[in-house]
């Protein structure tokens, strides 16, 4: 299979990091399709720890080319920190390319990102403040500013002089806030513009031309399926398409080019920021989970609310990203549970639900109907074989492939490149 489309099944931080930095071993390309540094992707390489916001998780393997698609949003200064930051741990991005097309995110962004969520007040989405959301608006109303126009100063001044004195009206009339300096705004992004102009060309070519040579792509999805700004808990999402159709809109390429869709899940589920999430444990269960998985965001540090896996949520997942095969991460963190509960099914007014509902009204109604398990109570972390499982852990696995009526490809055991068990070819 030469092309291979990685995805969250869940509310993000499934692990996709680990996952795309395994297989990119194998890989020629590696490529970013959506999203921006909202995304938070872990890779651990011997005893260091790479927090990637931008940069493909390709990045770590020095003959891999790593592309950022047109349809993610790019804050250039978390951009090229990033690069500085790898750069002074010995790994280079000359082989890193950003697509011509990709939206910028500028200042303005990042203020109204705040701003709209303090004027939500309780009804806030809980977003990471990056100025994510706002940056698509500006792209869907047509204001948006592309890489291909910071590139020419010209251009840039002129799109960047009309957009701002509609930001500024805003930000004096409805929020009474000071208007931002022109001048300042210019100046700051002709600086990166420099920087960033060695990397800037159309992908959407490049990436055409390695598919037809037969070369082995990884499309990396940032955030996830219930995050997804079309199929997610509306309004309780982001504001691109994770899932994976969107790797062609996103990357450049026509949907026959993707062979191959994994969806990676948490053997548990976590969500950060605000919206309904039916297998939530406000316990002392959730409490350990946090606990032991150090459950944190990467991107801002919130602590992540946890619960049980819901087989709900992965049939959707599998029917929307059309998956072949799963990725389950962080088993090991289920290790010391007793037992350990999976939701099956969802119940709503005396009835068994057969789709996943699209009312968040209804799903913050639904009971969810747990299998009960037996946990195995012992380290799993050493195991690399699917049969060096305890049997119970293995039970749990079964009938996690079963209730979602998907097959498990890789299973993983612990952050490190070697904790990983692979059940299936990839590439
Ligand atoms: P992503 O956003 O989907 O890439 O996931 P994050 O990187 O935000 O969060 C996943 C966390 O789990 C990271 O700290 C990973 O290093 C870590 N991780 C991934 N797989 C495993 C696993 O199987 N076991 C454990 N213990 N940690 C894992
Ligand atoms: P990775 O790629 C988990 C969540 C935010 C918030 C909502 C909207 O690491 O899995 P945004 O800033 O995108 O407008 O916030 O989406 N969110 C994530 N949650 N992992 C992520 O990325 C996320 N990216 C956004 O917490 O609820
Ligand atoms: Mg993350």
């Amino acid at each position: 299979m030469p092309t291979i489309v990685v995805i969250g099944t869940q509310w993000g931080d499934e692990g996709k990091g680990k996952i795309v930095d395994h297989l990119a071993e194998k890989a020629d390309v590696v490529v970013r399709y959506q999203g921006g540094n909202n995304a938070g992707h872990t890779v651990v390489v011997a005893n260091t720890v790479h927090k990637l916001h931008l940069l493909p998780s390709g990045i770590l393997y020095p003959g891999c080319l790593c592309l950022i698609g047109n349809d993610v949003v790019i804050d250039p200064a978390v951009l090229l920190q990033e690069i500085q930051t790898m750069r002074e741990r010995g790994i280079d991005s000359s082989n890193l390319r950003i697509s011509n097309r990709a939206h910028l995110i500028m200042p303005y962004h990042r203020l109204f990102d705040r701003l709209e969520e303090t004027r939500k007040g309780e009804h806030k989405v809980g977003t990471t403040g990056r100025g994510i959301g706002p940056c698509y608006q500006d792209k869907a109303a047509r204001t948006g500013i592309r890489m291909v126009s910071l590139l020419d100063p010209d251009t840039f001044a002129e799109e960047l002089r009309q957009t701002l004195e509609y930001k500024n009206a805003i930000l004096t009339a409805v929020f009474g806030e000071k208007p931002l300096s022109f001048t300042e705004i210019y100046q700051e992004y002709l600086g990166y513009a420099e920087k960033l102009r060695p990397y800037v060309l159309d992908t959407g070519y490049l990436l055409n031309e390695r598919i037809a040579a037969g070369q082995k792509v990884l499309f990396e999805g940032a955030q996830a399926t219930m995050l997804d700004l079309a199929h997610g808990t509306y309004p309780f999402v982001t504001s691109s398409n994770p899932t994976a159709a969107a790797a062609a809109v996103g990357s450049g390429i026509g949907p026959k080019c993707l062979d191959k869709i994994i969806g990676v899940v948490k053997a548990y589920t976590t969500r950060v920021g605000e919206g309904p999430f039916p297998t939530e444990l406000l316990n002392e269960t959730g409490d350990l989970i946090r606990e032991i998985g150090h459950e944190y965001g990467t991107t801002t540090g919130r602590p992540r609310r946890c619960g049980w896996l819901d087989a709900c949520v992965l049939r959707y997942a599998r029917q929307i990203n059309g998956l072949d095969c799963l990725a389950i991460t962080r088993l090991d963190i289920l290790d010391r549970l007793p037992e350990i509960k999976l939701c099956v099914a969802y119940r709503w007014q005396g009835r068994e639900l057969t789709e996943f509902p699209a009312s968040l009204k209804t799903l913050s109604e639904v009971e969810p109907v747990y299998e009960t398990m037996p946990g195995w109570q012992c380290d799993t972390t050493a195991a690399r074989s699917y049969a060096a499982l305890p049997p119970n852990c293995q039970r749990y696995l079964d009938k996690i492939a079963a209730v979602s009526a998907c097959r498990l490809g890789v299973v993983s055991v612990g952050p490190g490149r070697e904790q990983t068990i692979i059940l299936e070819d990839m590439f």
